[in-house]
């Protein structure tokens, strides 16, 4: 499997999953996250609608799940995500004042980090908040606070669980230019202010060949003196022979450029089977098919940690 002692023996680098009750609850889904992975992140279960639906009523009925499974299991959870634009409920979205805004956002992050503290790896605190050309998005945070959200955001995070790790993470950051570059220079600012951040999220969303500039990017965001991590791999292909042999090829390049940097921590992909990808099954982007058969995608990864 591509867990542990390779993956230790490779530089104590995790290989994680997406998972939820969609998973944990499927017997085939446990089997394959409990021998291939020793890292979980859920994929829905902790977002904002998911855990407070409604001001101040929390539910974390799923979420307690996920991390409990992970416990049992002795894994890694990266929490996923505090502070996001999608996947906001209403409610968040028709607050009108800065300070009003301040005190939410400080107490969801408050109140998820403390519930989990000392069981969470590492928290994806800010989620996509840069548009492609590198500028902040325009949300209900940045317009009432600018990008002082995301100092709020991560000072509240910090307190809550000074042990976990703070991460930003944004898509689109796989090769140079204006998104990769935005980033650098977000985080660059956010270090001159003393905001406490760990580490860049780099979701790694991607076609088939494109994962030859990943390596390169990596280190050009572990240069901003953070660590980086690969949080939500998945690469977008089909079914075809050709396509899983370069797809296969593809993940292996994208699991080499972790090992080759030494910043990059681990990798996550975004679920186990090509039946309960996000993209669909037919964009069959993950390592076990809908039969939940090991892909040559599943043969390229574990080749580049052996
Ligand atoms: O929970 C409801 C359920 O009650 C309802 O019956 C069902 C009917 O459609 O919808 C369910 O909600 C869905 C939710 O997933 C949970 O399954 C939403 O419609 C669906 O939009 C949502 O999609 C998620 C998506 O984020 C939403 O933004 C995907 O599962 C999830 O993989 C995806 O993950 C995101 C990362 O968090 C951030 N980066 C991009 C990545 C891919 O979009």
């Amino acid at each position: 499997g591509l867990l542990d002692p390779k993956i230790k023996a490779k530089g104590k680098k995790y290989f994680g999953s997406a998972a939820d009750p969609g998973t944990i609850g499927v017997a085939i889904d446990v089997t394959i996250l409990t021998s291939d992975y020793g890292a979980y992140t859920p994929e829905n279960s902790m977002k904002w609608d998911a855990t407070e639906p409604s001001r101040g009523s929390f539910t974390f009925t799923n979420a307690d799940a996920l991390v409990a499974f992970a416990q049992a299991h002795g894994r890694l959870v990266r929490g996923h995500t505090l502070v996001w634009h999608n996947q906001l409920p209403s409610w968040v979205s028709t607050i009108t004042s800065a300070a009003d805004l301040t005190t939410v956002i400080q107490n969801h992050v408050t109140t998820l980090m403390a519930r989990y503290k000392g069981k969470i790896y590492a928290w994806d605190v800010v989620n996509e908040c840069l548009n492609e050309d590198g500028t902040l998005r325009s949300s209900v945070f940045s317009r009432l606070l600018g990008e002082n959200f995301i100092d709020i955001a991560f000072k509240a995070a910090r307190a809550a669980d000074p042990a976990a790790k703070l991460y930003i993470n944004d898509f689109n950051l796989d090769a140079p230019g204006a998104k990769t570059s935005g980033m650098v220079a977000l985080v660059g600012r956010l270090k001159a202010r003393g905001v406490p951040i760990d580490g860049i999220g780099t979701q790694t969303h991607i076609q088939l060949g494109r994962a030859g500039t990943i390596a390169a990017n990596l280190q050009t965001l572990a240069n901003t003196g953070l660590d980086v991590a690969i949080t939500e791999l998945d690469i977008a292909s089909s079914t075809s022979s050709a396509n899983e042999a370069q797809q296969s090829a593809d993940y292996a390049t994208v699991a080499r450029a972790c090992l080759a940097v030494a910043r990059c921590v681990g990798i996550t992909t975004w679920g186990v089977s090509d039946k309960d990808s996000w993209l669909g099954a037919a964009a069959a982007p993950l390592l076990w098919d809908t039969n939940f058969v090991r892909k040559p995608a599943y043969t390229g990864v574990d080749a580049a940690f052996t």
